[in-house]
């Protein structure tokens, strides 16, 4: 056997190996970064509102801070950088003009939208260029967007089986409830009654959130043959 011809297996351990070795990077936290502590207030935020990304025991003698959108320290993510020595703030190709950096290193993000959610870097710089690393996050509750009715049907004739389900983008997810003809049928994602001609009408489906205590509708008109 030639010299290309390597071992699979040993080829297969060494990529677990590397697999593990990332993923300790990524949860694996130094005992000297433990004190620092990000803190959204609040943890669950509704779309249109703002949330402050509180940091918590910050070390002495620092040079500024860099936040980052997500868990590294890309510059493409960066949102916004404090020096501290001359109290300047800069702008990073991630800044949606949102967000505010305060000179306690905490981050304000205001009207949240959907793309904000998830988590967020601060990488603190001490004296001598240390760098410490702290990654926070928090939860967005959003919606219901407007529901759609899908249905595998175009035509209902009596005697088959109506199959209607309703969607709404939601977090956390939505509760739903039908109507016909503007009179509660059910609650309930899915509808399926056996069809007669009485079932012709207009479909509504609403979906309520009640985090953010929004409720969306969308009708849809079925004739029965
Ligand atoms: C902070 O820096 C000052 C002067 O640069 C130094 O005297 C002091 O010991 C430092 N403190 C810490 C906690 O490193
Ligand atoms: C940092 O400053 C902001 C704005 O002044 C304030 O709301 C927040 O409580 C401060 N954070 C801490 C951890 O003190
Ligand atoms: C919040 O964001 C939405 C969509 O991005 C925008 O339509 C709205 O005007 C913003 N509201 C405030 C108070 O900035
Ligand atoms: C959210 O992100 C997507 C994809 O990056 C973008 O197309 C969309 O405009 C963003 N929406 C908002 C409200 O920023």
């Amino acid at each position: 056997m030639g010299p290309l011809s390597a071992p699979p297996c040993t080829l297969h351990i060494t990529w677990k190996e590397l697999l593990l070795t990332v993923l300790l990077f990524i949860f694996w936290n130094p005992p000297t970064t433990a004190q620092v502590t990000i803190e959204a207030q609040p943890t669950k935020v509704s779309e249109g509102k703002d949330v402050l990304l509180l940091v918590h025991n910050l070390p002495q003698n620092l040079t500024g801070y860099i936040w980052y959108k997500g868990q590294i320290m890309d510059l493409h993510q960066f949102i916004t950088a404090y020096t501290i020595d001359t109290e300047t703030i800069i702008s990073g190709p991630a800044y949606s003009g949102r967000e505010t950096v305060y000179s306690n290193a905490s981050l304000l993000i205001q009207n949240v939208t959907k793309n904000d959610t998830g988590s967020y870097t601060i990488q603190i710089i001490k004296r001598g260029d240390k760098i410490k690393r702290v990654t926070g996050h928090f939860t967005l509750y959003h919606g219901p967007h407007v529901p759609r009715i899908f249905s595998p049907l175009t035509y209902y004739h009596s005697g088959r089986t109506l199959y209607l389900s309703c969607f709404a983008d939601s977090n956390p997810p939505a509760e739903y409830c039908w109507t016909i003809d503007g009179k509660f049928l059910q609650s309930g994602q899915e509808l399926s009654p056996r069809i007669t001609t009485e079932h012709s009408g207009l479909y509504g489906c609403s979906a309520r959130n009640s985090a953010t205590g929004r409720e969306r509708s969308t009708f849809k008109r079925i004739k029965v043959f």
